[in-house]
């Protein structure tokens, strides 16, 4: 016998992440024991509907505790780095990716018109019918140029909304020929902005390198490409809101992550447990502590768990810049950060043999890592 289950908590005055623990405590404790179908909603937008069956027994882990704080965000000043407080904005850096795993850039050198041209052509590229964004679709991960869709996450019965251009950009001339030429100001716009953000890139990683108290090129001397993804949001119909996300909670599989952000906000990021909002600061970029950085830094610095919601009013766009190493750059920590009271957490590895299996862990923190620690069989 089936029996079906509908749970309304739809008014219960509730946030939609608090609705989540609730779904995940259900679907990972009660449901599995019982032959159920389970709907959030009694009567909820179309998308949901039939109510579903949760495959099992593979929930998705409990996100942890899930209020918004009203934290504020560290911002540090680039320009600063090349002058006589450089060491005290080293010092200001370290302590943003130790304690919050983020922060605000500003004075980054980014031209505005830069900024402007590139979320214009995004937005062109998105607002372009469907059958020209569809012509750079391929389920092949590895393609040099990929379109992503918006898509129902069966499992959690939630929708995720971002549609995103994702796309290999260093050095550019490797890769322009792949880019879209419609809009016609897309190669152009892109060529600018990624070369200002390599730059940006190169800065931080040898300032944070420092604040580890390693050689200002250690990091980068590791480096091997840059990804790139530009994302877009549209505006969401209010009745499916309550169970759509932007992009699900999720930590980056880089070393840092330089995110531009339009005047939308959407951005959230965990920070002491509780989902804060980052919301847009003009002219500064947000920088992410990436898997691969904690690594590096011996789990000193922590790689960011985030997620970004959707709105009703407006679509929002934002331009992630993913900073990875060459395939065979080893990733363990360097000897400089181990000693007696601070032992090895990760073993050796490089970024061929994290890259093979990162796409197979599925989970909202830093699992992927998992098997790369010393304790690890
Ligand atoms: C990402 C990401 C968040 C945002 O692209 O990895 O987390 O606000 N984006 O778009
Ligand atoms: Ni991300």
């Amino acid at each position: 016998m089936e029996i079906l289950v509908v749970i309304n908590i739809q008014h219960l005055g509730l946030q939609r992440s608090q609705k989540f623990q609730i779904f995940f405590v259900w679907t990972s404790t009660v449901a599995p024991t019982h032959k159920l179908k389970t709907s959030l909603f009694s009567q909820g937008p179309s998308i949901f509907h039939p109510p579903i069956r949760i495959p099992f027994p593979n929930p998705p882990s409990t996100l942890p505790e899930a209020q918004v704080s009203d934290g504020s965000i560290p911002i540090i000043d680039l320009e600063a780095l090349h002058g006589p407080s450089r060491p005290e904005i080293v010092k200001q850096l370290g302590q943003a990716c130790q304690l919050q795993g983020f922060f605000a850039v500003k004075n980054h050198g980014i031209p505005r018109p830069t900024v402007d041209s590139i979320f214009d052509t995004t937005r062109e590229f998105f607002h372009q019918p469907k059958e020209e964004r569809m012509k750079f679709y391929t389920p092949d991960p590895n393609s040099d140029i990929r379109l992503m869709n918006a898509y129902k996450d069966e499992v959690a019965n939630v929708y995720v909304a971002r549609e995103s251009l994702k796309f290999h950009c260093h050095p550019v001339e490797k890769y322009v020929d792949k880019w879209p030429t419609n809009p016609p100001s897309f190669r152009k716009s892109a060529a600018e902005y990624l070369t200002n953000v390599r730059r940006v890139e190169i800065t931080l990683l040898g300032a944070i390198s420092e604040s580890l108290g390693l050689e200002t090129d250690y990091i980068e001397k590791k480096l091997g490409g840059h990804y790139v993804s530009l994302n877009y949001y549209g505006a969401c119909e209010e009745s499916n809101l309550e169970l759509t996300y932007g992009v699900r909670a999720h930590t980056d599989p880089t070393i840092i992550t330089i995110l531009l952000q339009d005047e939308v906000p959407g951005l959230q990021a965990l920070s002491e447990g509780k989902w804060m909002d980052v919301n847009p600061i003009p002219d500064t970029v947000v920088v992410h502590v990436g898997d691969l950085l904690q690594a590096i830094s011996n789990h000193r610095f922590k790689s960011l768990v985030h997620q970004a919601m959707v709105n009703c009013e407006k679509e929002r766009m934002s331009i992630a810049s993913y900073c990875y190493p060459s395939s065979d750059a080893m990733i363990g920590p360097p000897e400089k950060l181990i000693d007696s009271d601070h032992p090895a957490v990760y073993k050796d590895f490089t970024f061929k043999e994290f890259s093979e299996q990162m796409w197979k862990v599925i989970s909202f923190d830093d699992a992927r890592l998992n098997s790369f620690k010393c304790s690890a069989a």
